[in-house]
């Protein structure tokens, strides 16, 4: 949720170009409202107004903003109606601070009375305005801003990050409390951003800031120090090898489609990602927990309730998944210090992960991660983490990132049933050799296959505002990731399901050519086939996704049938995901919906 973006430059006037070039690799954190304030010849000249990126952009020509520095934000509303009064950033009441955030700050309501009572011009509802006030407050009293930044912190509760600038000199402060952020040393300019892709364009020199810091850029340097006793910090940069292509859609028309285009390369990249001795130290972690909870949300929810499945058949472990909101009011109190939490996170900032993680530390439970992001919050807090190498997953959908996961937790659940001796190593290599050899090709001639057959059912699925789909067994999580899907990009409400489910009261929906969409792994079909009998002769209209099979063939009509390359049943919520991935893909731009960026959502929600 939010993306900010701010850069102080000594060899630029015409800060504006840069800031739009790097804002909008954020687009994806938010598209409520957009603004840039910059900092030319002494005046803070700020621009903004409610719309996507590109739009705001071209419409306030905010590539023209004169200066050497300047904050840009992009903003997912929760505090606020999306409005230009209420688009960031935020100026002070004389106009001398100018500030954005990223994050929420829970105290706003209070502080913005109380700011009010103490003379404070505060103009908007968002949450964010508070910042600038918070600063401005100390600031008045002391005149020195360091100070007064730390001071504000005091003054605000929540989680968030935010990047405030002053308009008489060259420097640029930013703080991280909770909220991802991360600093690029270029040559005579310098800085910070919510993510790394944007700050890619300035420099690959880069600086993973840690909550409770805070950041000080000038053009020739860069800075960070604890914001509670305001003590330095030494700190080297390292060198991002991050491919900016990645964040460019290279001949696509959406980034979603070349994402899951990109799923192929995901499944090899994961392998070189992931290293020894990490690899080893997770599964012995996970094999001698006395209970294994998965945590995560939305995809990354889904794929962990396939590698639940793949942890009992695999290793015969039973892994709990738990949807992240969900954690401490179920398991909170009996966490303890023998149980495993494997918190599961694209962007490792997501606040309902980050939540469970600082109870169960509390509660002395180990903490393994897997996590796409680097240096991101999730990462910082974990006993152990390993990357997903996925790369920038920028379209708000998840694909490949699900992809990845399901691939790793195959991976793990494989070594772990080698490690307790359920598997034999010749069958545990066996499984691995499928996936580190099989799985992109078989996931290169899924995509082909199932491409026409997806598209083509836009127009029939598109008269529907509501349907269903139904896995069974290793596909329960698939139906559910498709369901979220359909959802997401296409405002159908698609309900996931587990199949034998459907018969307690939903198959009441069921009237002539109602769509439901089973997706079926090799090993089900004899289990799922009075599934399909039972919606079939009440008139429904069978989609689904499997490998070819002559009982299905009797439920479902060529067309209606997307089939998988044949594999074993464990690459089957991998391979399967994919056909429904297309669906709603093409579904979404059957409804001149653009996938990238459905509306009212965020790929990364910083709040609870
Ligand atoms: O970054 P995370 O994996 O923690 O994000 C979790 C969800 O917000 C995310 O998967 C969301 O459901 C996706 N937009 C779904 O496509």
């Amino acid at each position: 949720m939010c993306g900010i973006f701010a850069i102080t430059s000594n060899k630029r006037n015409n800060i504006g170009e840069i800031l739009v070039e790097c804002a909008e690799k954020l687009t994806y954190r938010g598209y409520d409202t957009v603004g840039i304030a910059t900092v030319y010849k002494n005046r803070i000249h700020l621009r903004k107004d409610k719309g996507k990126f590109n739009e705001v952009a071209e419409k306030l020509r905010l590539n023209e903003m004169r200066g050497s520095k300047g904050i840009a934000q992009l903003r997912w509303a929760t505090f606020g109606a999306p409005s230009k009064i209420n688009a960031q950033p935020h100026l002070d009441c004389d106009e001398d601070l100018c500030a954005a955030h990223n994050g929420n700050i829970l105290n706003f309501l209070p502080l913005r009375e109380q700011y009010t009572e103490e003379g404070h011009t505060v103009r908007s509802m968002n949450d964010g305005e508070i910042c600038v006030h918070a600063v401005e407050r100390y600031f008045d009293q002391t005149g020195d801003l360091l100070e007064a930044i730390r001071s504000g912190c005091g003054d605000l509760k929540g989680d968030y990050a935010f990047a405030v600038m002053h308009r008489d000199d060259d420097k640029i402060y930013a703080v991280k409390m909770g909220s991802s952020l991360f600093a690029g040393i270029g040559v005579g300019e310098t800085c910070v951003s919510s993510d790394l892709p944007s700050i890619l364009p300035v420099t690959r020199e880069i600086i993973n800031i840690h909550d409770g810091e805070m950041v000080i850029l000038s053009p020739q340097s860069l800075e960070i120090r604890r914001i509670a006793d305001g003590e330095p910090i030494e700190r080297k940069p390292y060198t991002s090898d991050a491919d900016i292509r990645v964040a460019q859609k290279g001949g696509y028309p959406h980034f979603m489609l070349k994402e899951i285009h990109e799923q192929v390369s995901a499944t090899r990249t994961l392998f070189s990602a992931i290293r020894e001795p990490y690899i080893s130290q997770f599964v012995e972690t996970l094999v001698k927990a006395e209970r294994v909870f998965y945590v995560a949300c939305g995809s990354s929810y889904h794929a962990t309730v396939v590698g639940s499945y793949y942890l009992n058949d695999l290793a015969n472990i039973a892994a709990i998944p738990v949807i992240g909101g969900q954690f401490n009011s179920l398991y909170g109190e009996s966490i303890g210090e023998n149980d495993v939490v494997i918190c599961v996170s694209q962007s490792g900032e997501t606040k309902d992960v980050i939540d469970v993680v600082h109870h169960a530390k509390t509660r002395k439970a180990k903490i393994l991660s897997v996590v796409n992001v680097l240096g991101s919050t999730l990462t910082h807090l974990s006993d152990l983490y390993l990357p997903m190498g996925s790369g920038f997953e920028i379209s708000v959908p998840a694909t490949k990132t699900y992809t990845s996961q399901v691939t790793l937790f195959n991976f793990l659940a494989t070594k772990a049933g080698e490690r307790k001796g359920i598997l034999t190593p010749k069958t545990a290599e066996s499984l691995i050799s499928e996936l580190k050899t099989q799985l992109p090709s078989l996931i290169d001639e899924t995509i082909s296959t199932t491409t026409l057959k997806a598209r083509a059912l836009a127009p029939y699925l598109s008269k529907y505002s509501h349907f269903y789909v139904l896995g069974h067994g290793l596909t329960h999580g698939v139906a559910l990731e498709g369901a979220l899907k359909i959802k997401e990009v296409c405002y159908i409400v698609a309900d996931g399901m587990y199949s034998s489910e459907f018969k307690h009261g939903p198959l009441s929906i069921v009237d002539e050519g109602y769509p439901i969409i089973f997706t079926i792994a090799p090993n089900d079909a004899e289990h799922i086939v009075n599934h399909l009998a039972e919606v079939e002769c009440r008139g429904a209209r069978i989609i689904a996704t499997g490998e070819d099979h002559p009982l299905l063939r009797h439920y479902v009509k060529n067309d209606d049938f997307l089939v998988v390359p044949p594999s074993s049943q464990y690459l089957s919520p991998i391979l399967q995901a994919i056909p429904l991935q297309l669906i709603a893909y093409h579904l979404a731009t059957y409804k001149n919906i653009d996938p990238d960026y459905p509306r009212n959502i965020s790929k990364t929600l910083t709040v609870r």
